[in-house]
């Protein structure tokens, strides 16, 4: 390619560096073809750690500097008559087509993209359910989280956990939304990660489908579960994750963070990820909380003894209890609460869903409805104590 065309590449290519320096943890592959005549000779460039690539090209290997990344392709392209490559990244492709009349830049969609090449239809659907995690944009993930087969079906036993997550990320999108833009990552931090299948879906989800920057801390006190994260987040090339094996009053994270999420952390697990939410000042919380325990040796009510004589409704009553004062106790904290079913309780009957938005500093009148609950019940609720402790 002629010189002048080699430098307009290596300009556009100083852009590409600038945005691999920037987006590093999101960086997949460049991918080139030169061209010459009838023959074309294919390279490749991998992260190969912090700030280096490996550029394999004629079957040699080299490391080279995130800032060499122009300096090279310009340089290798001046012995060809054409260059394609495409640069990727998470949710993002970038085209640059270069010959000896121009050079060519052009933004794709990566997730359509790698639809149409799968030769897919993104349309999954079971039952009625328009899903937001979809069938041929998300196998890939889909599959390292093993909700999906090698062969691209959804497992039988893994409809309910799919169906879950998926209508958890729906009920986030307008969190998602109000966190509105920010400088930096969207910084998520999900308390009793377990395997992460929730966290793994909401990285692909706002970064490959919403094109957001983000980073997710996932804490568990299992060792196998933190170890089966890891992998996952090495398998799939998601940089933008931390895993730590602690149990969750023992965390304090050591940036701000924008949501808190918690699904299914057992018993006092959930008030644990709420403390340390209000200890964190976190912006957005979603919690779904899992079995309640605490409350129901606690609280009595003399007036409901004729009802709570009966063990189940003592149990039950103890859950609504137990959610609503955690509740009540987000709103004394300045946050505006809201308590649906996230899902049919036919799917799982540990379906209440608490959604939390800091929007001023306290609730003096949340706090006093709060302490006269407490009083009334006899109960001490843990996620004030763990809150305070
Ligand atoms: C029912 S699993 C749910 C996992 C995951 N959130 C999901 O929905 O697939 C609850 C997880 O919380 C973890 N856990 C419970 N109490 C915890 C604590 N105090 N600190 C850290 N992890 C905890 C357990 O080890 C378990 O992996």
């Amino acid at each position: 390619m002629k010189k002048q065309i080699c430098t307009k590449l290596q300009f556009f290519m100083k852009g590409l560096e600038q945005r691999l320096t920037d987006n590093e943890d999101f960086f997949k592959t460049v991918d080139i073809e030169f061209k010459s005549g009838a023959k074309t000779f294919p390279a490749r460039m991998k992260y190969a750690g912090p700030g280096r690539l490996n550029y394999s090209f004629q079957g040699v290997s080299v490391e080279i500097a995130f800032n060499e990344l122009g300096q090279k392709v310009a340089k290798e392209a001046e012995n060809f008559d054409q260059m394609h490559l495409i640069f990727s990244e998470r949710g993002t492709r970038i085209l640059v087509d270069a010959d000896n009349k121009d050079v060519k830049v052009k933004y794709q969609d990566a997730v359509e993209e790698e639809a149409k090449e799968n030769n897919h239809q993104a349309s999954a659907q079971i039952g009625n359910r328009e899903y937001f995690i979809k069938v041929g944009q998300a196998d890939g993930l889909l599959k390292a989280i093993g909700i999906m087969t090698e062969d691209g079906k959804i497992k039988n036993d893994m409809i309910r956990k799919y169906n879950q997550i998926d209508r958890y990320v729906e009920l986030m999108d307008g969190m998602l939304k109000e966190l509105g833009e920010k400088t930096g990552p969207i910084n998520i931090l999900d308390c009793g990660c377990g395997k992460s299948y929730l966290t793994f879906v909401l990285n692909f989800y706002l970064k490959n489908i919403l094109k957001r920057d983000c980073y997710f801390i996932g804490l568990d006190y299992s060792k196998g579960v933190i170890e089966t994260s890891k992998k996952i987040a090495e398998q799939l090339g998601y940089r933008n994750m931390d895993f730590y094996q602690t149990d969750i009053k023992r965390y304090l994270p050591d940036r701000e963070i924008d949501l808190v999420i918690s699904l299914h952390a057992c018993d006092t697990a959930t008030d644990e990820a709420l403390a340390l939410a209000l200890r964190c000042d976190s912006r957005t919380i979603v919690a779904v909380p899992c079995c309640h325990r605490e409350l129901l040796n606690q609280y009595s009510f003399d007036l409901l003894s004729p009802i709570i004589k009966h063990g189940i409704f003592k149990a039950r009553l103890a859950d609504l209890l137990t959610d609503g004062l955690r509740s009540l106790y987000l709103e004394a904290k300045g946050y505006k609460t809201s308590v649906i079913e996230y899902i049919s309780p036919l799917e799982t009957p540990k379906n209440l869903m608490i959604r939390a938005i800091k929007v001023k500093e306290s609730n003096q009148k949340a706090l006093e409805e709060f302490s006269e609950l407490k009083k009334l019940l006899s109960v001490e609720p843990a996620v004030e104590r763990l809150t305070e402790m």
